[in-house]
């Protein structure tokens, strides 16, 4: 085997080491959202990382972004074509269909947390392994929950100490209504052809409404000028978005209504929503999701609505403060093999009891290990030598203050939970 070059084992591009330094937040993140999402009634559901090809073309929907030039696609031994999920919300909804959950008397509250493939162009915020925090509910049609997720989503991004958010809100429409409007954009987009993309020239004919997804700056002027959604409404459409509003006041949630949020997934119905921050750049949303009441049954299921919202763990996880809630650990000191012995049974007998311990094997004189104790930020060492054993009673410092003591093991337990 000829030997490759460390440049060759390098991380693939868009992809990225979690080291052990950030993974606090993550794991502060993680464990916050899944508290929060299951005191709104959610539970977590898992679903395989790659499924057919076809899935995410028909739920993703074959005019977005992710379908035509994202998606991870590969063709296993049998010759069946598979693909790396983009994004969680499909996969969700096929389990619905495949487990048949909505027979279950429970309700239909999902969430998970896993990563997500997307084959677009690397930059800071954009990556093409990334990380999502999800949630959906399905059969819920009334605007009281489109208002809920987004107070969820706001209690769990302030728990997390971000501030310094936009809450933007817009209705896409339905079936009944988005034809017209479709039409009177595609009219309007056809006046300004000139002016547009290459993309989003095509895109006039494919799905008009993917024009407001485009950052270019001639093509967002352009967009300026076309009509807006919000003014093409059908009744019922505009109730619920109307209702949606109503409610996020009576959370107090300040919100903009932004009528060219169309967001880049073609399956959304009425309802849409993005979380962004100023604090990230052009990759500016933490959040975004809206309702999909057409899905289940376009899958060959029920009729059965859902809404739902994903937020980018790695976003989330950069603007997130780096205040960190200090590390509790005790260093056990210790000196020959006897003392190693007794500092093994001390060590199981405080991690048994819920205290982080640690014990390094290496022999070093006693004024070294007090400063490995120091250097790695314990909160207290305990040492056992040899007088310390034949008394049972060991000396625990606070490495904060320096005060020493001398305590059994019952009592150093008791001043480390207490
Ligand atoms: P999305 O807007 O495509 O929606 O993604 C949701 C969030 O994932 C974004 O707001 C962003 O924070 C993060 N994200 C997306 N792409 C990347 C990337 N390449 N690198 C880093 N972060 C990224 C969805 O995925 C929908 N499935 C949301 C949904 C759920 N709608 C209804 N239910």
């Amino acid at each position: 085997m000829t030997a490759r070059s460390p440049k060759d084992l390098s991380s693939i591009k868009g992809t990225q080491d979690i080291l052990p330094k950030i993974v606090w937040k993550w794991q502060k993140a993680e464990e916050t959202a899944k508290k929060i999402f299951e005191l709104y009634g959610y539970k977590e559901i898992r679903t395989p990382v790659f499924e057919a090809t076809e899935l995410f073309e028909k739920g993703t929907g074959e005019t977005s972004d992710i379908v035509i030039k994202e998606m991870y696609t590969f063709t296993d031994k049998a010759g069946r074509s598979l693909t790396l999920r983009p994004e969680y919300t499909p996969s969700v909804v096929r389990s619905i269909v495949e487990n048949r959950l909505y027979l279950r008397p429970e309700l239909m509250r999902y969430y998970f947390i896993g990563p997500m493939f997307r084959y677009d162009k690397p930059q800071k915020g954009r990556y093409r392994q990334f990380h999502q925090a999800d949630i959906e509910v399905f059969g819920e049609k009334d605007p009281e929950v489109d208002a809920e997720i987004v107070e969820m989503a706001r209690t769990l991004l302030s728990k997390l100490g971000i501030q310094d958010i936009d809450i933007l809100v817009n209705s896409v429409g339905c079936q009944k209504c988005r034809p017209s409007y479709h039409k009177k954009l595609k009219q309007a987009a056809k006046t300004h052809r000139e002016h547009l993309c290459e993309d989003c020239q095509r895109k006039i004919n494919t799905n008009p409404l993917r024009i407001f997804d485009c950052k270019k700056d001639e093509c967002r002027s352009a967009a300026a000028e076309f009509p807006k959604i919000t003014e093409f409404l059908c009744p019922e459409c505009k109730n619920h978005f109307d209702r949606f509003c109503e409610l996020l006041d009576f959370y107090r949630i300040p919100y903009q209504v932004e009528p060219k949020l169309v967001r880049g997934l073609d399956y959304y119905t009425k309802t849409t929503f993005e979380v962004i921050s100023s604090k990230l750049g052009a990759q500016d949303a933490i959040l975004g999701g809206g309702r999909y009441d057409d899905m289940m049954k376009d899958f060959g299921g029920p009729d059965i609505c859902g809404i739902g919202f994903a937020m980018g763990m790695e976003r989330l996880v950069s603007v997130m403060p780096d205040k960190k809630d200090s590390e509790k650990f005790l260093y056990i000191v210790h000196m020959g093999e006897k003392s190693k012995k007794v500092a093994l049974e001390l060590a199981k007998y405080f991690r048994d009891n819920g205290v982080e311990c640690v014990l390094e094997y290496k022999e070093r004189k006693l004024r070294k290990q007090m400063s490995r104790a120091d250097k790695l930020n314990a909160a207290w060492s305990l040492v056992v030598g040899e007088e310390e054993i034949k008394k049972k009673k060991y000396q625990l410092k606070d490495m904060k203050t320096g005060n020493q003591i001398e305590v059994t093991k019952q009592e150093a337990l008791k001043r480390m939970t207490s």
